[in-house]
């Protein structure tokens, strides 16, 4: 380190730390906001400003920062079995009683006994990939050669791994990227306020997106397409919430089509909606479930890909012939990791965090819409659980968007920060999500809607020269 000493952090960082989703020109022009500690829902920078961070990091920090038993379970796993693999059988106590508690949790509180084989990863990401080879493998071993291509939504956020990024349905990930070309099909974002057609009912927005992923089996062929992936809220897209009766119609239509439902519950499991899994809340039955985030409230990365009894015999049945599936990682079932989940999920459940979240959210919201509601530029203020977020429009009205590249949302994102207060401005609609750890009070609440407030009054004069 002694060539570096006579440098900044900041400095160090802008000569050496290539950071994900950055506007590069960014970081080099205003450098690095540089975190230092945290607790509860509170994170202070290097100088010394504490910012309630109302995004729960990337809306993965459902404990809560600063956790002891968490970071002591941790710790006891470091000093027994700081690692090993899966690979060929080989296991570990933590990565077992994972698997079972995650099986445990879909069927005592998710109506979903039937998702019980667990394959562990270390992101969000890699669990899609995972959901996405293996779909392939299992049409594979089934003989359908070409039932392979994967139905996603406009607007979906899956990750940034290849096939991921695929999955992903907003553009600014792929530009650049030649991304895996021709085996994902994106179908209209089911976002009635901001798609829904003038006039149009949410039912029949609702049928014109059923008729649509219809029109597309008819056309490619149900022999070509193997799987429809969705997140049950649609998190970094702007917190979509599907309009009633998606999911229900969806379902029959996929099983009358043999194709495979994957769930994303990547951001909705482990308690952010205010259940323990979004698939219990909404009714959902699917075949495959990914997870990450909550799973371990971030203090370890890991993921986690569920599968089906039914799926899970195929790849039973063709073992003997196929011998081992290649498929798997480094990292997949870390001890380490499976212990920390393990105390996480217990500090969730002890702390009655999941039930936390059913109140506070329905609080914030409503606070939050009584605050702002009337704003000229507020369009719509929605969510559930603590999955919250506010969409601006330049013309409240006819819901006139603002133009591309005025970007209101970032504007108030930065002011509200400047409040103490961090929200996060996501990329495809002009909406700042609200997505706080779980363990907030109604005094943190009251502090959110305060400092919301302050920040969007501050910019309240710019966005109106933007309309
Ligand atoms: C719904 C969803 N799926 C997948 C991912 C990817 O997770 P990761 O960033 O851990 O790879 C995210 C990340 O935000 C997500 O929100």
């Amino acid at each position: 380190m002694d060539e570096f000493q006579n440098f900044t952090l900041a400095e160090m960082d802008k000569e050496h730390l290539f950071h994900p989703v950055t506007s590069i020109a960014d970081q080099q022009r205003r450098g690095p906001e540089i975190l230092a500690d945290a607790a509860g829902v509170e994170l202070r920078d290097i100088h010394g400003n504490s910012y309630v961070d109302g995004g729960a990091g990337l809306w993965c920090v459902n404990a809560g920062y600063g956790d002891t038993t968490i970071a002591e379970a941790g710790y006891q796993a470091l000093k027994t079995l700081s690692y090993t693999h899966l690979f060929g059988a080989t296991a570990n106590e933590p990565a077992i009683r994972l698997a079972n508690r995650i099986a445990e949790l879909f069927r005592d509180h998710a109506d979903a006994g039937h998702l019980s084989k667990v394959f562990f990863g270390t992101s969000g990401s890699d669990a899609n990939d995972t959901a996405f080879k293996m779909v392939r493998y299992y049409n594979n071993l089934l003989g359908r050669s070409k039932k392979k291509k994967f139905i996603a939504r406009q607007g979906a956020y899956h990750g940034l791994t290849h096939a991921a990024t695929a999955l992903t349905g907003i553009s600014a990930y792929h530009n650049a990227f030649d991304v895996l070309d021709g085996q994902v099909i994106h179908v209209s974002c089911p976002h009635y306020y901001r798609f829904g057609k003038v006039g149009e009912t949410e039912d029949a927005f609702c049928d014109r997106l059923i008729d649509e992923i219809k029109d597309v089996i008819v056309r490619e062929g149900a022999d070509a397409i193997a799987a429809f992936i969705a997140e049950p809220i649609m998190g970094t897209g702007g917190v979509l919430i599907p309009p009633k009766g998606y999911f229900e119609k969806l379902q029959p239509l996929l099983k009358e089509n043999d194709i495979l439902f994957v769930v994303d519950e990547v951001i909705t499991g482990f308690g952010r909606l205010g259940d323990w899994f979004a698939i219990g809340a909404f009714g959902l039955k699917p075949d495959i479930v990914t997870l990450a985030k909550g799973m371990t409230s971030a203090y370890f990365p890991m993921s986690a890909t569920v599968f089906s009894e039914a799926v899970w015999n195929v790849l039973r049945d063709a073992s003997e012939a196929m011998g081992p599936v290649m498929h798997g990682f480094t990292y997949s079932g870390h001890p380490v990791g499976a212990a920390i989940g393990l105390a996480n999920i217990d500090v969730l459940d002890r702390k009655g965090l999941i039930g936390n979240a059913a109140k506070m959210g329905p609080m914030l919201l409503e606070r939050l819409r009584a605050a702002i509601a009337d704003h000229p530029c507020v369009g719509d203020v929605r969510g559930r659980g603590l999955m919250i977020a506010v969409e601006f429009v330049a013309d409240k009205r006819d819901k006139r968007a603002f133009a591309v590249d005025a970007a209101p949302h970032k504007k108030v994102a930065a002011a509200v920060a400047a409040q103490g207060l961090m929200v996060r401005a996501l990329p495809f609609l002009n909406v700042t999500s609200i997505s706080p750890p779980l363990c907030l009070t109604a005094t943190d609440v009251d502090e959110i809607v305060k400092r919301y407030v302050a920040g969007l009054d501050a910019v309240t004069g710019e966005l109106q020269q933007l309309v």
